[in-house]
């Protein structure tokens, strides 16, 4: 079975995303998230996968949708059982990058948690991480940044 990795940027409420789109942009958070993803599967939701600007390079893309997508570089998966299937039968690690319907599937599977967690609020936002229980996780700060907006990555390891 595949190490499966969440992988997520989410504020104080833990929100994810309004209309669509990303909340905040933070430069070093998409290099951090390139550096993790780049050369592993990527497992994602239609809506996430509507808001690529493009496909990203050398990361298999593996999409959970009931549509149709014309792209042989995309897998597209209409089931999320015969995903987790597929998964199981990979052996490396495997990100889940979204959207918050996806996070929620994947929650009760996923060895690790990596969230970059933004200190900063939006009241408008539509979509929010899933509630979690901290206490199932050993968390370990991999690092703090102060941009704009000051966050750090975190990585939740379930524990045993
Ligand atoms: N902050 C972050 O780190 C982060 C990361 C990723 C995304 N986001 C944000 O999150 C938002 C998108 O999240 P979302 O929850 O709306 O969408 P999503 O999880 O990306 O995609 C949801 C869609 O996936 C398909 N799907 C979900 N479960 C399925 C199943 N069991 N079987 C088949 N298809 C299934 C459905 O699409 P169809 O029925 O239409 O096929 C569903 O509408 C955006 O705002 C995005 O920017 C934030």
């Amino acid at each position: 079975m595949a190490k499966l990795i969440i992988i997520a940027a989410i504020g104080k409420n833990k929100e994810l995303g309004k209309n669509n789109e990303l909340i905040w942009h933070l430069k070093e958070d998409l290099t951090f998230f390139k550096e993790h993803t780049l050369n592993h599967p990527i497992v994602m939701g239609y809506n996430t996968f509507l808001s690529l600007p493009k496909l990203l390079p050398k990361r298999k893309h593996l999409v959970l949708t009931h549509q149709n997508i014309e792209n042989p570089d995309i897998k597209v998966f209409h089931d999320f059982n015969h995903l987790v299937k597929y998964l199981q039968e990979v052996d490396e690690d495997v990100y889940i990058i979204g959207g918050a319907t996806i996070y929620k599937l994947f929650l009760p599977l996923a060895n690790e948690l990596l969230l970059t967690e933004i200190n900063a609020e939006c009241p408008s936002a539509d979509v929010y991480f899933p509630n979690f229980n901290e206490n199932d996780y050993e968390r370990i700060t991999l690092k703090e940044i102060n941009e704009e907006i000051s966050y750090k990555h975190v990585l939740l390891r379930r524990k045993k």
